[in-house]
């Protein structure tokens, strides 16, 4: 058997994401007109003999009570959202509900960050992590050598697959190989996190009791339940034969700020062409709209037939897309409106915003101003031409 754990964070991680989420918790932020955490708990669907999908975060629990109520129907898999009361880090978190995971017996635990996207070849992984006997299974994929220190970066084995050496994104180049966020572990993880958090407590203590403690104050002011899994966990584990690497060649991105969702959401998109076609939008039917490339229309969102839309675009609930409009590249999010011969490329328009002649709580982009690459918050009128900015 099988569990699968998602790792959603909280308030207080996610803040490139601003101001999108403002509105809504990052994890739950439309990509490809789903919800960001909705790609890796579809995926979870391939592993087999799953029992159960665990959402992990310190998120009020009202915020996911819907979403995730609504999608283990969809999916006909139990999921549940756990709440930590307040964040123990990307292990600690998951240590925080062993007896809880450990209930269902299972052989396996995946383990996923929320905002990483990419194709998920959880099954792949697991007749990899099967082969290689190991505490557990990384999957990793090449970035340029340039962002690669943005990331974990790994040095592994080149035939047995063993990882020899992690480090968390390092100040030097180590290795263009990099930790994609997705695991396969044993229970045994539990006793690997048990043993760093007994560590931690130790230090604690014997800092409690030496003079040392006033000079020495703990950096991270942080509790000895607190545990990361990159430096915590996987640094000191590596060359020691329990950790093993599943390369991917697929497509994979991190997604920390608002312009990488624009970019993860028509990788979605265009990845829905392969696995589930249905839901593109092909310019038939009730929406006859001129469509080129992979575009998402939620069925309630009214397109007139003489606007073209895509490649890369997601219209969500409620839209209004008018006469002659122009997207490409874009995030509309629910009731937001497109006037008459707007043009919109490569932006995320907020919900109820309006482009064209009206406004959004309060953004207004008054008629024939084009605005390029910017982040722009409430209660702005843009007037003129603005590009590559930031306004407050
Ligand atoms: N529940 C919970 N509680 N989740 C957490 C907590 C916590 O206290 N802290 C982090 N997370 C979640 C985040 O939401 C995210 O899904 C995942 O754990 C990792 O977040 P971070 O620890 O902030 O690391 P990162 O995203 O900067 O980098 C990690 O992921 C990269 C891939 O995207 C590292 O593992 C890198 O090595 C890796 O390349």
């Amino acid at each position: 058997r099988a569990i699968a754990v998602i790792m959603v964070g909280g308030p207080t991680k996610g803040t490139r994401f601003r101001p999108l989420s403002f509105d809504i918790p990052k994890p739950l932020f439309p990509l490809a007109g789903q919800p960001m955490v909705h790609h890796p708990i579809s995926a979870c669907k391939r592993i087999p003999n799953l029992a159960q999908i665990y959402l992990i975060g310190f998120h009020e629990e009202r915020e996911f009570a819907l979403f995730v109520s609504s999608v283990s129907n969809e999916l006909k898999v139990p999921i549940k959202y756990l709440k930590e009361d307040k964040p123990h880090g990307s292990a600690g978190g998951l240590y925080s509900f062993r007896d809880q995971i450990m209930e269902d017996d299972p052989s396996h635990i995946f383990l996923l960050n929320c905002d990483v996207c990419c194709s998920f070849p959880l099954p792949e992984m697991l007749d990899a992590h099967r082969k290689y006997g190991g505490m557990g299974t990384i999957l990793v994929v090449k970035v340029s050598p340039e962002s690669a220190s943005e990331f974990g970066e790994l040095v592994a084995d080149p035939v047995t697959n063993e990882l020899l050496h992690y480090i968390e994104k390092p100040e030097t180049f180590v290795s263009d190989l990099i930790n994609c966020g997705v695991y396969i572990f044993t229970p045994d993880i539990f006793t690997a996190i048990e043993g760093v958090t007994t560590q931690q407590k130790n230090r604690a203590n014997l800092r409690r009791v030496s003079s040392f403690e006033a000079m020495q104050p703990d950096t991270r002011n942080l509790s000895s339940d607190y545990v990361r899994l990159d430096q915590d966990i996987l640094s000191p584990l590596a060359g020691k034969k329990q950790l093993y690497i599943y390369e991917t060649k697929d497509f994979w991105e991190q997604i920390k700020t608002p312009g990488m969702s624009i970019k993860c959401s028509a990788l979605y998109l265009s990845q829905f062409r392969h696995i589930s076609p249905q839901l593109l939008a092909n310019g038939d039917g009730i929406k006859k709209a001129s469509i080129s490339g992979d575009v998402y229309i939620h069925p309630s969102a009214k397109v007139h037939p003489t606007a073209k839309i895509g490649p890369g675009v997601s219209i969500s609930a409620n839209a209004r897309i008018g006469a002659g409009a122009r997207l490409i590249n874009c995030i509309i999010l629910d009731d937001a409106e497109i006037k008459e011969n707007a043009v919109v490329i490569h932006a995320i328009v907020g919900w109820k915003s309006s482009i064209g002649r009206w406004a959004r709580e309060s953004v207004i982009v008054e008629d024939e101003v084009v605005v390029v690459n910017s982040i722009v918050l409430p209660h702005k009128t843009l007037n003129v031409r603005v590009q590559d900015e930031i306004l407050l």
